[in-house]
């Protein structure tokens, strides 16, 4: 939990049965629309990452992008996003992983990173986890260190960070 994680999880809303029945959606958009929580958000990100000496936020299409990128402005370092397949128009590596039903697959450039660079890799929530540990172990791939894992929500019960963190990996949420 940051420093601000009970005041961010407080202007998270709730949508049930949304995509489907039985599901529970976390809507990040109240948080996004009240700029002092969207601040607050960044600068709990600011205030752990500030002094990790990073070279590079990465952060994983699309929501990801939304704290990826003015987090990397703050910090002063490059952004790399991580796409979905067939959005990226150089040189790509992929990673496929598994859904519930079926398959998804994310891409890097070839070029992201330079070997060792340091690396934060950022998504707005992570479920299965599945989405974070197949970007993760592209960046390793690519030749990148990835120093962390970070996200806004972690969804506890359904095991995603522990798979990550299994895997070898350290995860930061701002809340759960
Ligand atoms: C959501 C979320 C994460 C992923 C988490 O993305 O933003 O990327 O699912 O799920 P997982 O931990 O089970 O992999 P979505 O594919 O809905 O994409 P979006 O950001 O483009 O809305
Ligand atoms: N909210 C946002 N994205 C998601 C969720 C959720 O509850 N579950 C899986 N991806």
């Amino acid at each position: 939990m940051s420093i601000y994680g009970d005041y961010i999880k407080s202007v998270i809303r709730t949508v049930p049965d949304w995509p489907e029945q039985g599901v529970n959606f976390r809507d990040i958009t109240p948080l996004l629309q009240n700029s002092a929580a969207f601040r607050k958000l960044i600068d709990s990100f600011v205030h752990r990452y500030q002094e990790m000496n990073l070279d590079a936020i990465a952060a994983i299409d699309a929501r990801g992008f939304i704290i990826g990128a003015p987090l990397a402005y703050e910090l002063g370092c490059s952004f790399v996003p991580v796409r979905k397949k067939g959005k990226l128009p150089f040189k790509t590596i992929s990673e496929t992983y598994k859904l519930e039903y079926g398959h998804s697959e994310v891409e890097l450039h070839a070029d992201a990173f330079q070997q060792d660079d340091r690396i934060l890799l950022m998504d707005d929530l992570i479920a299965t986890g599945g989405t974070m540990l197949a970007a993760a172990n592209l960046i390793q791939r690519s030749g990148g260190q990835v120093v962390e894992t970070a996200t806004i929500i972690d969804l506890p019960e359904l095991g995603g960070a522990q798979k990550i963190r299994d895997a070898g990996y350290s995860v930061f949420a701002v809340c759960s």
